[in-house]
C-alpha cells in the first residue's frame, strides 16, 4: 500500500473516477472526506497525483503525527478540527450538502468498489480457495461492507463455491456494532466513542452500519471487541513473530485469540486476520507500549523490550551481550 492502510484500495478507483469527470467537463473544484488519519492520507495523495484540489477535516490531537504530516506534505488543505471523528463526518456532510465539493468517505460507492478487490486478492492468493474465517477491524463499516460486497460477486460469478465467515473486530471504547451484535442486530445505536490506542476505529456513529449489518446477516457474521490491554498484548505478540503491527491489526488479533478460547473458531481453521495499516503511522503507541506509558489506558505491557545503553567499550558490550544471552538460557530452561 502507497501510503500504509487499506484506504488506497478505494480511494485510487474513487480519484481515477473523479479525474475522469473533470477530464470530461465535469464541475468538479474539490474531493472533501473526514477521517480517521488513513482515508485523509490516501485521498491527499492520489489527489495531489491527480493535480485535484484535496481537503481534510480531521479531529485534532486524534491522529498520530505521521498520519498529520502526510496530507500536509502532499499540499491538502488540512483542517484540524476540535472535535471527534464523528463531528467532523458531520461538518463533512453538511458541506457536501451545501457547497459543491465531491464527497470521498465510504457512502460513496466508489471506495467500495475498490475496497472489494480485497476479497478477490485473498481468493486468489489462496490458488481460488476460500479461508474458512476473515477478521477486520471495524469502524466506519466501510470494509467489512466491501469485503461481502466482494465474496458475494465472487459467489455469483460462480468463482467461488462458498463465503468464508466475517469476525468484525472493535474497541471496546467504539464498539456500536459488537452491542448491536449481542443484541442480535434488532437494533443499532451510536455511541460517544472514548479514547481508544486504535485510534483510527475510534468512531461511534458509523456511516456505513446498515450496509454493514446486511452483510453480517448475509455471513453469519460474529463481532467481539477488545481492551485496551487485550489490543496492545495482541499487537506486541505478533510483533515478536517479525511483523510490524498497528494497534487496529492487534484489534483483530485479540479478537482472534478470544474467538479461539470461545471455540467460535477452531485450532483447524484457516483464518485470515486483515491488517489495516502498517504500524510504522502509530510509532507514538510501540514507543509507549515498550516504555511502559500506558498505564493511563490499563496496558500492563507484558512484552515490553528496552534498548540498553552500554559506552564503546568492548567489555561493556561484551557483558551486555552475556547478560542478554543468558537471561534468554535461563527463561528457556526454565531456570532462574
Ligand atoms: C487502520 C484502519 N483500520 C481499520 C479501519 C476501519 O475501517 P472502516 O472504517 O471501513 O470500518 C480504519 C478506518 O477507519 C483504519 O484506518
Amino acid at each position: 500500500s502507497h501510503t500504509g492502510s487499506f484506504k488506497d484500495l478505494g480511494m485510487t478507483v474513487l480519484v481515477s473516477m473523479v479525474h475522469q469527470m473533470r477530464c470530461e467537463g465535469q464541475d468538479i473544484p474539490a474531493i472533501v472526506c473526514a477521517s480517521t488519519g488513513d482515508t485523509s492520507a490516501a485521498l491527499a495523495a492520489y489527489g495531489a497525483a491527480a493535480r485535484i484540489p484535496v481537503i481534510v477535516l480531521l479531529p485534532k490531537d486524534k491522529i498520530s503525527v505521521s498520519q498529520l504530516i502526510q496530507p500536509i506534505a502532499n499540499g491538502a488543505l488540512t483542517l484540524s478540527i476540535r472535535t471527534d471523528f464523528d463531528g467532523c463526518m458531520r461538518l463533512v456532510r453538511e458541506l457536501v450538502q451545501k457547497e459543491n465539493v465531491y464527497l470521498a468517505n465510504s457512502m460513496n460507492s466508489l471506495r467500495i468498489e475498490g475496497q472489494k478487490t480485497v476479497a478477490i486478492e485473498m481468493v486468489q492468493q489462496f490458488d481460488w480457495t476460500v479461508p474458512d474465517w476473515i477478521i477486520i477491524p471495524g469502524g466506519n463499516l466501510g470494509n467489512v461492507t466491501a469485503l461481502g460486497k466482494g465474496f458475494l460477486e465472487m459467489q455469483q460469478m460462480g468463482i467461488i463455491d462458498r463465503v468464508p465467515g466475517i469476525a468484525v473486530a472493535q474497541a471496546a471504547n467504539a464498539n456500536p456494532l459488537y452491542n448491536s451484535y449481542v443484541k442480535d442486530f434488532q437494533s443499532f445505536e451510536a455511541v460517544a466513542a472514548k479514547d481508544t490506542l486504535a485510534s483510527a476505529i475510534r468512531i461511534g456513529d458509523p456511516v456505513s452500519w446498515e450496509r454493514a449489518i446486511r452483510v453480517m446477516r448475509q455471513f453469519d457474521g460474529v463481532v467481539e471487541e477488545a481492551t485496551e490491554n487485550e489490543l496492545a498484548d495482541a499487537s506486541a505478540r505478533a510483533d515478536r513473530t517479525g511483523l510490524f503491527t498497528c494497534p487496529h491489526t492487534g484489534v483483530a488479533l485479540a479478537a482472534l485469540e478470544k474467538l479461539l478460547a470461545r471455540r467460535v473458531i477452531t485450532p483447524d481453521s484457516r483464518v485470515v486476520v486483515v491488517s489495516t495499516a502498517h504500524g510504522l503511522k502509530f510509532p507514538e503507541v510501540k514507543v509507549k507500549y515498550h516504555q511502559d506509558q500506558l498505564r493511563d489506558y490499563d496496558v500492563a505491557p507484558a512484552r515490553a523490550n528496552h534498548p540498553v545503553e552500554v559506552g564503546a567499550d568492548f567489555d561493556q558490550v561484551r557483558g551486555a551481550v552475556f547478560d542478554s544471552l543468558e537471561a534468554a538460557f535461563a527463561t528457556s530452561a526454565g531456570v532462574g
